[in-house]
C-alpha cells in the first residue's frame, strides 16, 4: 500500500519537475517562436506567438492557413520573419461578413496590425487567398457585389518597417475595378516599404490622411494605379496632412499612374495640406500618367474653379522620372485656382509618349526646376 501510493506521489514531483522545466523552457523560449501549421486555422497561435513572443519565424516551407481575422493591435518591439507564406482561406462569405470595418473611405481588412517598432520581415509571402487565381476569384467576386476594398492598410502605427514582401492581387476581369492596394498608410508616422514587388489592381502605395514621414523605395509595381498621396481632402470636417514622404527607385509597369497628388475640390469637402513629398528614380513603362496632381480629383472643372480646394500643397519634387507612357499625357500637373499649389520642383524628366511629341500639361502652377521647361503654360521664366 504504501509502495502504492509513493510511486504516485514520485509520479506527482517528476511532473511538477517536468512542468517547471517546461515553463523555464518556456520563458528561454520567449524571445523567439517558430510556428508550424497545425492543419486548421493557424490565427489563434500566430495571434498569441505574436503577442508572447519577440520574434514569430514562420520558416521557409510553411503555409499558415488564417481562416478567421486577426487583429494584432497594440504590440511594440515585434518582429515577424516570415519566411514561408500566410495564407488567407478563401472562403468569401466568412471575410465578406467578418472584416474589421475602417470607417475611412468604408473599407476592411481582415488583418489588423499596429503599434510600434513592428518588424514584418523575411523574404516570405503574404498570400492574399493561397493561389493567385484564388486571390483573382475573391477580387472579381468583390467586384461582383460592389463590396469592400481589399487592402493591407497601415493604420495608426508608429515605426512599422515592410521588406521583401510580395503582394500578387491580379483581377482578371477586364470589366471590373480591383481594389487591390498594395499598402494604404493611414495616421501613421514612421513608415518604411522597401524591397519589394507588387503586382495588383490598384494603388501600389497610398498616403491616406495623416501619413508622416514615410519611406517608400525599391518597389517594383506592375498592373497599379501608381504610388499616390491620397485622395486627401475628401469629407468635411477632417483636416488630413501628408507630410516627409519619399518615394524613390520605383519601377513602374503596366499601371494608370507613376507619381501622383490627389486633393478633393469643391463643396461639402475636407481640407488639408500635402508637404514635402519628393518622388524620385520613377522608370515608368506603359504608364497612363507617369506624372500627375490633380487638385481637382471627382470634381468639375467649374466648380473647381469656384470652390477651389482647401488641400493645400507645398514643397513638392519630380525627380529623375523616366521612361514610356501608354498615351501622349505623360504629365499632367493641374492645381486649383488661387494658388493652392506652391513650390512644386520637376528635374530630369526624361518621358516619352508611345508615338508622337508627349503633352505636358499644367494648371494654376508656377514650375521650377530643370525640366519646367517642358510645362510652357506653367514655367517661372
Ligand atoms: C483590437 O484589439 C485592441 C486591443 O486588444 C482593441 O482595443 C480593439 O478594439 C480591437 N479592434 C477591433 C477592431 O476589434
Ligand atoms: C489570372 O491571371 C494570372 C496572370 O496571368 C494567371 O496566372 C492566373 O492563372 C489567372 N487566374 C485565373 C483564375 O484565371
Ligand atoms: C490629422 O492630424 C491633425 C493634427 O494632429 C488632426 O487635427 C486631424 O484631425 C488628423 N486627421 C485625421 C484624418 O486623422
Ligand atoms: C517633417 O520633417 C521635418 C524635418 O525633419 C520635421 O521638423 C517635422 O516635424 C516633420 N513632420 C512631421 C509631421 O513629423
Ligand atoms: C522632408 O522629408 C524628408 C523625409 O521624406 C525628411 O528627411 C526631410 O528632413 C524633410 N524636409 C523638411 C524640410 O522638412
Ligand atoms: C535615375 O533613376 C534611375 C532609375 O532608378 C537610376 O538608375 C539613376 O541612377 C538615377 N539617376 C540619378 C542621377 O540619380
Ligand atoms: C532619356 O530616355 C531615353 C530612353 O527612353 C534614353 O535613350 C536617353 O538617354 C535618356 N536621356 C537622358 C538625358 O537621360
Amino acid at each position: 500500500m504504501k509502495n502504492g501510493m509513493l510511486v504516485p506521489t514520485l509520479k506527482k514531483i517528476l511532473l511538477g519537475t517536468a512542468a517547471i522545466l517546461t515553463a523555464v523552457g518556456r520563458i528561454a523560449a520567449q524571445r523567439g517562436c517558430t510556428l508550424s501549421a497545425q492543419g486548421g486555422d493557424d490565427a489563434p497561435q500566430l495571434l498569441r506567438a505574436v503577442r508572447s513572443c519577440d520574434t514569430t519565424r514562420i520558416p521557409k516551407g510553411t503555409t499558415l492557413n488564417i481562416a478567421t481575422r486577426m487583429n494584432m493591435t497594440g504590440l511594440s518591439n515585434k518582429k515577424i520573419q516570415l519566411e514561408g507564406t500566410l495564407r488567407f482561406n478563401p472562403d468569401l462569405p466568412y471575410w465578406t461578413g467578418n472584416g474589421f470595418f475602417i470607417p475611412f473611405q468604408t473599407q476592411i481588412t481582415f488583418w489588423l496590425l499596429g503599434g510600434e517598432n513592428i518588424v514584418l520581415t523575411g523574404g516570405g509571402t503574404l498570400d492574399g487567398a493561397g493561389q493567385q487565381q484564388m486571390y483573382s476569384l475573391r477580387i472579381s467576386q468583390w467586384s461582383m457585389v460592389n463590396g469592400p476594398e481589399w487592402t493591407n492598410l497601415i493604420n495608426e502605427a508608429n515605426g512599422v518597417v515592410y521588406n521583401n514582401i510580395r503582394i500578387t492581387a491580379v483581377s482578371n476581369s477586364s470589366h471590373n475595378p480591383a481594389n487591390t492596394d498594395g499598402w494604404n498608410v493611414y495616421r501613421s508616422n514612421d513608415v518604411t516599404i522597401k524591397n519589394s514587388v507588387i503586382v495588383n489592381g490598384d494603388d501600389c502605395v497610398a498616403f491616406k490622411p495623416n501619413a508622416t514621414n514615410v519611406l517608400v523605395e525599391n518597389l517594383d509595381c506592375t498592373g497599379s494605379h501608381g504610388i499616390s498621396v491620397g485622395s486627401l481632402g475628401q469629407f468635411p470636417g477632417m483636416f488630413d496632412i501628408v507630410q516627409n514622404v519619399t518615394a524613390h527607385n520605383i519601377k513602374m509597369s503596366d499601371a494608370q499612374n507613376g507619381a501622383r497628388i490627389k486633393a478633393w475640390a469643391g463643396q461639402n469637402v475636407g481640407s488639408g495640406i500635402v508637404q514635402n513629398i519628393t518622388f524620385s528614380n520613377f522608370v515608368v513603362s506603359n504608364v497612363d500618367h507617369p506624372v500627375v496632381i490633380d487638385q481637382c480629383y471627382m470634381t468639375s472643372a467649374s466648380e473647381c474653379a469656384q470652390f477651389p480646394s482647401n488641400t493645400f500643397i507645398e514643397d513638392i519634387v519630380f525627380r529623375n522620372i523616366s521612361g514610356v507612357s501608354s498615351g501622349s499625357t505623360v504629365a499632367s500637373l493641374n492645381c486649383s485656382p488661387d494658388g493652392r499649389c506652391t513650390n512644386i520642383e520637376v528635374d530630369d524628366l526624361n518621358l516619352s509618349a508611345p508615338s508622337g511629341p508627349p503633352d505636358f500639361e499644367c494648371s494654376n502652377v508656377v514650375l521650377s526646376g530643370d525640366s519646367a521647361e517642358l510645362f510652357p503654360e506653367c514655367s517661372e521664366t
